[in-house]
């Protein structure tokens, strides 16, 4: 390989590392977007709304989605950049940090079979919301 081709490789290999840390970053922030869409569609039912299935199952299948692929789209380049609200305590306690995906994904879960109506949805869904919020207080920054 002559000294220009190499040159030129180093720098297309640079580019698309840097690439692929914004790509996670914009990934996990894709799957974070489609929880507070999913998330939005039952607070309008617990708010009055009538009582869908499909759009809770939906729901938290999308909370089930983001749970399983989460922990792989925090990797060690992608801690700043493109907006990100990801706290560095994140890299300082990956298994904690994990195990709250971990226990959304259990909690989502166990919620397919245990919602059947608005009681049982108004009874089980603050803890999936807790599962959300307990995280953010931990590991995501506070935006204004
Ligand atoms: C394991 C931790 C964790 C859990 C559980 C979690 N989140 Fe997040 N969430 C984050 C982090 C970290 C960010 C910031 C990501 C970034 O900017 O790189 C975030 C960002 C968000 C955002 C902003 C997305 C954007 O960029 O516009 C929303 C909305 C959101 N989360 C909703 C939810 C909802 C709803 C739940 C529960 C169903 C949930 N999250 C569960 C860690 C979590």
């Amino acid at each position: 390989m002559n000294r220009a081709l190499i040159v030129l490789t180093t720098l297309a290999i640079g580019a698309s590392a840097v690439y692929a840390a914004s790509d996670v970053i914009a990934q996990r922030q894709g799957l974070m977007k489609a929880n507070g869409k999913a998330a939005a569609a039952i607070v309008k039912i617990m708010k009055g709304a009538p009582f869908d299935a499909a759009v809770v199952q939906s729901s938290l299948k999308t909370f089930i989605n983001a749970a399983q692929k989460g922990p792989a789209l925090f990797p060690d380049n992608s801690k700043t950049g493109d907006d990100t609200a990801a706290l560095p305590a994140i890299w300082q306690d990956k298994k904690d940090f994990e195990a709250h995906f971990a226990k959304l994904g259990a909690d989502a879960t166990a919620a397919l079979t245990t919602i059947k109506d608005e009681a049982s949805l108004k009874a089980e869904m603050p803890k999936i919301f807790d599962d959300c919020g307990a995280c953010h207080e931990k590991y995501r920054a506070k935006k204004d």
